[in-house]
């Protein structure tokens, strides 16, 4: 029965923007069957017209079919009867108590941590470039340095010389640069050696106090999180902390990569969160007269998306931009949008838009009030 277990820990990963609180902590999960690879969850939604609706049945469906094993999941919805509402009001409330100190980010952004199986393969890069392909499309993006030690983002925007301020109520101001709300150690620390103090520092003590202590605004669309490289810690401290985090998997072109692919689906695995899909990154080289060279290899990316199961969201090719962009904090997709690896990375950032649609503005608060508000009369 451990695929139970899996399920329902999946489902932890859903949810409700409005309650911000999981799906099944809330107990909006009537039901759970698994027929072999397929498996039918029931949803009872606080009111049948809910506009969250189709937000939290794609999600369900999304972080279910995530899981190995399962092919096929179909979401049945239902609406809470006027009991099952108020034990869910009362849940709600007991929550607010006891949850002192939330994350500052708002259960409506949506959070894609750029993660890979090995060291070196373009992470940093392409959270700064997508980031900033996605705030192009017209949402309001944070930009996450969880590389609390290796911290690469602020050089690769030209942000070394900015520092983080305290603003009101004690929280740290986010840099507002290029567009986007940056957080990175580097934007804390003068210079290398001080950065070095922080390796006394626990690694999710800092990265929760980037989620705690940092005023990102409330309505941000999506959190990009650059990973650092390495073991799934982070990711662990991440999805306790932001059960909606999902992944985003950065692989080179190099084939028979199966350790990489074991180790990121075990990440995902424990982490309970979902993959979304493969960016494979330094995919050849295409010289100025059109000559093709697969200097890394080539298939890779295709490879770990199958043995996921997930898509593979894009090939980025080697182009001379990303590095000279990167180490002159001019990101490619900006410099040149247009040249081969920013009309890639462009249009990687669309199908993750469409992939994981933002949060829908419209909510059911107004309704959940008014019903709460009822109930207390009862
Ligand atoms: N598509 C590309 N074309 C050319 N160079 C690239 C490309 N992608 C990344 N690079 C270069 O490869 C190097 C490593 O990239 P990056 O720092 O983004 O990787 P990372 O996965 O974040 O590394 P780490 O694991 O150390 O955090 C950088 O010098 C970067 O400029
Ligand atoms: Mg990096």
């Amino acid at each position: 029965m451990t695929k139970r277990a899996d399920i329902e820990a999946a489902l932890r990963g859903v949810i409700d923007p409005e309650l911000n609180a999981d799906i099944v902590e809330l107990g909006m999960v009537s039901d759970i069957k698994v027929d072999g690879a397929h498996v039918s969850i029931g949803v009872a939604l606080t009111v049948a017209a809910c506009p969250m609706r189709n937000q939290i049945e794609s999600d369900v469906v999304r972080k279910v079919a995530a899981i190995p094993g399962i092919d096929d999941v179909t979401v049945d919805v239902t609406a809470m009867n006027a009991e099952q509402r108020s034990e869910l009001m009362s849940k709600v409330r007991l929550r607010a108590r006891e949850n002192a100190t939330p994350t500052m980010i708002s259960p409506q952004t949506r959070v894609i941590a750029v993660s890979s199986g090995k060291g070196g393969v373009g992470k940093s890069s392409l959270s700064v470039n997508l980031a900033l392909a996605i705030s192009a499309l017209g949402h309001r993006t944070g930009l996450l340095d969880a590389d609390i030690w290796g911290f690469s983002v602020p050089r690769m925007l030209a942000s070394t010389d900015a520092r983080l301020e305290a603003g009101e109520n004690r929280k740290i101001q986010p840099l507002q640069a290029t567009g986007l709300e940056i957080v990175s150690t580097g934007l804390l620390v003068d210079d290398e050696d001080t950065a070095l103090m922080w390796r006394g520092l626990m690694l999710s003590k800092a990265l929760e106090q980037f989620l705690t202590d940092v005023a990102w605004s409330p309505n941000l669309g999506y959190l990009i999180i650059d990973m650092p490289p390495g073991t799934g810690d982070v990711q662990m401290a991440l999805s306790r902390m932001l059960p909606q985090a999902e992944m985003v998997v950065v692989t080179t072109p190099q084939r028979a990569a199966q350790k990489v692919a074991a180790r990121v689906a075990d990440m995902a695995r424990r982490s309970h969160m979902p993959v979304v899909g493969v960016v494979e990154n330094m995919s050849g080289f295409t010289t100025e007269d059109g000559r093709h060279y697969d200097l890394f290899g080539s298939g890779g990316g295709l490879e770990l998306a199958d043995q996921l199961g997930v898509p593979l969201l894009g090939r980025v090719p080697l182009d001379p931009g990303v590095v000279n962009g990167g180490d002159e904090g001019r990101p490619v997709v900006t410099e040149d949008p247009n040249g081969p690896a920013g009309t890639e990375i462009r249009s990687i950032a669309a199908r993750l838009t469409e992939l994981i649609p933002p949060a829908a503005e419209d909510t059911c608060t107004a309704r959940i009030a008014v019903l709460a508000e009822q109930l207390e009369h009862l």
